[in-house]
């Protein structure tokens, strides 16, 4: 008998503790997510893009490997044709790229001693930095000259500071994905399903700091329309889930008075429906037409959305579920990730938001930048140390089947 003997202690150790463990861990722990909004759990995969090309590693180049670490947003000055990045290791980094992408040269230009995030240019030459540890920086005098330009709104410190963009009248439009949860806990917010973030405004005429929206579930990605009338931006989690990937360089753009207007007219038209910031959001998105955003204006009449995953079946089912979400985030207070990524991409599509193309690659993840620059798409990555460089006209995407 010693050997059922043996396999009954083995079961009882390794099975019922370890089980009686954790109902009494999840009984302890305090983590509470919620259910997230109904449309939040919709998939559509009715606007499939005409063109694909699903092998976006082929033909691929690398730019900077081993020097740009985790560089997640990319902006492109034109004067100077250098490429700006932010790290994680806090170095806001610039790139001369060549033709040949292994001669590029990559230099450290500002250290934020944060974790800068997302980059615009403001009307000065200057860098404007959402650092998602310290909140907004202006980077002037090339690179000599660092100021803080808000980190707190309605008394609310910023805590996730994490994209930019520059309206032509100077104004920065910007998202806080969190008051709660920082940057190294971000996959936390994701989990709990609360909306924790803010789309904000910074006047640098008047240095005051407005919130257009808050209530956001994971604001992210932002971006103002070429024609200044207005903002895209997304929430990561509860975004439209378009194709069944999570956009989370999201995209828009909204003059703030702008908005203020389409609030009003909303409000007259169905009173009732705007009371809540959601359904406003949803009414401006559908006033525009635009599906949820996309990073990066390439300048010939397209957005391109980056996605660092496609969504799997356990996403689907967390997100539906507190329940899932809260052990996958107990277990991830133990170092183990479980909520896998796969397949990221970048979507780029039309002002109206209708898709055009859609580049991506199973082999690959954690993609949170998609900018055309001439004939080149590049993308920046939460991930990789490298930028990543695909040239268009050797690799388009085809018409799909
Ligand atoms: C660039 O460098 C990589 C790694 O060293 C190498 O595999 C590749 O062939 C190089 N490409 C060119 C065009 O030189
Ligand atoms: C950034 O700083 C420079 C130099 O002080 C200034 O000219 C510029 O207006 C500032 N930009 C913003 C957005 O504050």
């Amino acid at each position: 008998m010693p050997l059922l003997f043996f396999s009954r202690r083995f079961l009882i150790f390794s099975t019922i503790i370890p089980f009686i463990a954790s109902i009494a861990l999840y009984r302890v722990d305090t983590f509470d997510p919620s259910h997230l909004p109904a449309d939040a759990l919709v998939y559509s995969t009715t606007s499939i893009p005409p063109l694909v090309n699903d092998q976006l590693l082929t033909g691929a180049e690398f730019i900077g490997v081993g020097l740009l670490n985790k560089p997640e947003d990319i902006a492109y000055d034109r004067d100077s044709g250098l490429i700006y990045t932010g790290c994680v290791d806090g170095w806001v980094k610039r790139v001369k790229v060549m033709e040949s992408a292994n001669d590029s040269v990559v230099e450290n230009w500002v250290n934020t001693g944060g974790r800068p995030l997302g980059l615009a240019f403001g009307l000065h030459g200057e860098v404007i930095v959402a650092d998602a540890y310290k909140g907004m920086f202006n980077i002037s005098d090339d690179g000599r000259k660092t100021e803080l330009l808000t980190d707190e709104a309605e008394g609310v410190r910023f805590k996730l500071t994490d994209a930019v963009a520059v309206g032509d009248n100077g104004v920065l439009y910007f998202t806080d994905a969190s008051y709660k949860y920082d940057y190294s806990q971000s996959s936390f917010d994701v989990l709990e399903g609360k909306p924790h973030g803010r789309l904000m405004s910074f006047n640098p005429t008047t240095r005051t700091t407005r919130v257009l929206l808050k209530d956001l579930y994971f604001a992210n990605g932002v971006s103002m329309s070429p024609d200044q009338t207005h903002l895209v931006f997304c929430e990561t989690p509860c975004s439209v889930l378009f194709l069944n990937s999570i956009i989370s360089s999201l995209c828009a753009f909204i003059e703030s008075y702008h908005f203020k207007v389409v609030f009003l007219l909303l409000s007259e038209e169905d009173a009732a429906s705007t009371t809540s910031v959601r359904s406003v959001l949803r009414y401006l998105f559908k006033a525009y037409r635009v599906i949820q955003i996309t990073f990066g204006y390439d300048g010939d009449g397209h957005y391109w959305i980056a996605m660092p995953t496609g969504v799997t079946t356990l996403w689907k089912l967390s997100m539906r579920y507190p329940l899932l979400r809260k052990v996958t985030a107990m277990v991830a207070k133990w170092g183990f990730n479980l909520m896998f990524a796969e397949d990221a991409g970048v979507l780029q599509v039309d002002f109206d938001g209708n898709p055009i193309a859609f580049y991506h690659d199973h082999k690959i993840t954690h993609l949170t930048t998609g900018v055309k620059i001439g004939k080149y798409l590049y993308c920046g990555s939460l991930l990789h140390s490298r930028i990543l460089r695909l040239d268009l006209l050797n690799y388009p995407a085809q018409k799909s089947l």
